[in-house]
């Protein structure tokens, strides 16, 4: 009779252990990668000066500006410039925000390096310079960067500079991951919130054990916005500003990929059938969790926080709290698009949603999935608000010009029924189908499916009525959503 595997291992492992115990020397123990004697731990002082930079507010060959993610810079010194900036931003259709940044762009740009690598890094804070002509700004303020993947003193490196003032520190990249980098500026919370985050990727030193044919960034965050209640405009719309109330509440009212509500719909990420993807997703938060996950296949692998060490196969979803981040790898097993949103539906419903295709001429309206942009958007805050509820309650059963669905196509519904009528629908639709007999005609129509009451307030009401209003006064077909299935 033969030993089985585990079992042999273990009688080899102890005459070993016997044989050696008489030994004055053994094997060396297998090597810690983290080994904190093979660590910089000993980062030279930040330096504040008052020089300004001038000219492009993020330099460096180690940055991607975007979802696609460059090739690693061989450079063993990473040398990176991301300058703090005031931007108004578009987060969603129609939704003009007044952000703080680095680098001048929300998410701010991902930063690729090795471990072993060292990052020498520098800021000047030029919040305080003007906006072009007729756009308005936030006050400037004092600004600072924390890095996740930093091992560093945060009250020497992580301090705030006030406006033109200039920080440099560099420190060594220890351990490998996806880490973020924000602000550190009291409150931190509206720091964050109004954009000023970012990814840094810090591969293993040997490299991946996989090989991908694909690699993007998903950088997940929650917009907190309201219409200005100074009344501030940018371009005849309303300027948004955060929303301190909804802010402290965790109510946010965009949540996104790569800063944009409905990111990557209209411009799928590419890959082709067959091909191994590697995602880099990071949860910004700043106060939700992410339930990342992909419709249409299965992640093959996924390290959390982006740590092949800490690897787990066949998930069909990753549980990311705020800061948290993963590597998700997944085959495209054929022609298709799919759907990469957070799981937590009410998330995907305020814009958590992108595509990876393999079609690259992929059009929106042939998406039959979740939820759905219109290709135009209104621009009156109530309108917008009440497209943004239409969107994540009523899209499953409705649709706006693709026809019937569960219930009737809302293409000129303002046309035929009066704004009283709708508004005594949508409050109690189940007292309409008791007395009112077009209520009744309709249940019929539509095979005695009454339309569950949506708990909408007055104030959701006369929103989803603005929407209906600026619905019907678009071209025909442009402000389609999907026709149903
Ligand atoms: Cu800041
Ligand atoms: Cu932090």
């Amino acid at each position: 009779m033969t030993l089985s595997r585990p079992l042999a291992g273990l009688v080899y492992a102890l005459a070993a252990a016997l044989l050696l115990a008489g030994c004055e020397q053994g094997p060396a123990p297998p090597a810690d990668p983290y080994d904190q004697r093979r660590m910089d731990l000993k980062p030279a002082p930040a330096k504040l000066g008052g020089e300004r930079h001038a000219g492009a507010f993020a330099v460096g060959d180690a940055l991607s500006l975007g979802a696609v993610l460059e090739p690693l810079d061989p450079a063993p010194v990473k040398t990176v410039r991301l300058d703090a900036t005031h931007k108004l931003i578009e987060i969603a259709p129609g939704v003009t925000f007044s952000a703080w940044t680095f680098g001048d762009q929300v998410p701010g740009p991902t930063i690729r390096a090795r471990v072993g690598d060292k990052l020498r890094f520098s800021m000047t804070n030029r919040s305080d310079e003007p906006l072009p002509a007729a756009q308005v700004a936030a006050a400037p303020m004092m600004h600072s960067m924390d890095f996740h993947a930093a091992m560093v003193s945060p009250q020497d490196k992580y301090r705030s500079i006030a406006p033109g003032q200039t920080i440099e520190f560099e420190f060594t990249l220890n351990y490998p991951g996806i880490f973020m980098y924000h602000c550190g500026t009291p409150m931190i919370l509206e720091h964050i919130a109004s954009g000023m985050y970012g990814a840094l990727i810090v591969e293993p030193r040997a490299g991946y054990p996989t090989q991908a044919d694909r690699e993007y960034v998903i950088v997940q965050s929650e917009f907190y916005a309201q219409p200005d209640p100074g009344q501030r405009e940018v371009d005849g719309a309303p300027l948004y500003v955060l929303d301190g109330e909804r802010l402290r509440a965790a109510q946010p009212t965009h949540t996104v990929f790569n800063g944009v509500h409905n990111g990557m719909l209209k411009q799928p990420l590419v890959a082709k059938p067959g091909e191994r993807v590697r995602l880099y997703v990071l949860n910004v938060g700043p106060s939700k969790t992410s339930s990342f996950h992909v419709v249409g296949t299965i992640f093959d692998r996924v390290w959390l926080e982006g740590n092949p060490d800490n690897q787990l196969r066949g998930m069909q979803t990753v549980l990311l709290g705020s800061s948290n981040s993963a590597t998700v790898e997944f085959m495209i097993p054929e022609a298709g698009s799919y759907i990469l949103v957070d799981h937590h539906f009410a998330n995907a419903a305020q814009g958590a949603i992108g595509l990876i295709s393999t079609d690259a001429k992929f059009a929106t309206k042939d998406l039959e999935h979740h939820n759905l942009p219109a290709s135009a958007a209104p621009s009156d805050p109530e309108a917008v608000q009440g497209k943004l509820d239409f969107e994540s309650k009523c899209l499953a059963c409705h649709s706006v010009g693709g026809g019937r669905k569960l219930g009737p196509d809302l293409a000129g519904v303002t046309t035929r029924r009066s704004d009283a009528w709708l508004a005594r629908w949508l409050k109690a639709p189940e007292q309409m189908l008791e007395t009112d007999s077009d209520a009744k005609a309709m249940l019929k129509e539509y095979g005695n499916l009454p339309m569950p009451n949506q708990n909408l307030s007055d104030v959701q009401i006369q929103q989803y009525l603005e929407y209906f209003h600026w619905l019907d006064a678009q071209p025909t077909g442009s402000a389609q959503t999907a026709p149903g299935h």
